[in-house]
């Protein structure tokens, strides 16, 4: 029985990210310069999806082996910088994957942001098969992240790229 509630519950939540994909193109579509498409998606993301409770950009600072914080939405972060290989974050830098973490107290090389984040995914964006930055989304949520979010958000990330 609880199998087939979160199997329900599971496609309900791929319907809804499937749902925003016209969104995303929307604003991307309208774009009135990237820093303010980055700010509106990042707004829609976390006002649409219950379990997206942080949700921003990291770019590669020029050449520095570092990223710094872009656009996001929610609440005031301190890691406006992240060395690369440090952190959620500054693995994706290096490893060119996604990365998600179902629990973040089970990670080592993890920088918190918040007491409340539970769990974090985080997708590497690309432009002309470069990683230059990346999503970063951290829940208050256990294990909320699926392969659906992943999907969706390699769609947000390519969406955006097409402005760069
Ligand atoms: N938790 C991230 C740091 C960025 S904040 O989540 C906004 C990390 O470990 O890289």
């Amino acid at each position: 029985m609880l199998n087939i509630i979160n199997s329900i519950l599971a496609q309900t939540n791929e319907m809804d990210l499937i749902n925003l994909k016209p969104k995303i193109t929307a604003l991307v579509s309208n774009s009135q310069g990237l820093d303010a498409t980055l700010q509106s998606v990042c707004e829609l993301l976390k006002a649409s999806v219950p379990y997206y409770d942080w949700v921003g950009f990291y770019f590669r600072n020029g050449e520095k082996k570092e990223l710094k914080l872009g656009p996001y939405a929610g609440t005031a972060t301190d890691h406006i910088s992240i060395p690369f290989g440090k952190g959620i974050c500054g693995q994706v830098a290096v490893n060119n994957k996604n990365f998600v973490v179902p629990d973040v107290s089970a990670q080592d090389n993890y920088i918190a942001c918040s007491i409340h984040v539970k769990s974090e995914i985080v997708i590497p964006l690309f432009v002309n098969n470069k990683n230059i930055g990346q999503i970063d989304i951290d829940s208050n949520t256990s294990n909320p992240f699926t392969q659906a979010d992943e999907r969706f958000l390699e769609f947000v990330c390519q969406s955006v790229a097409t402005l760069m």
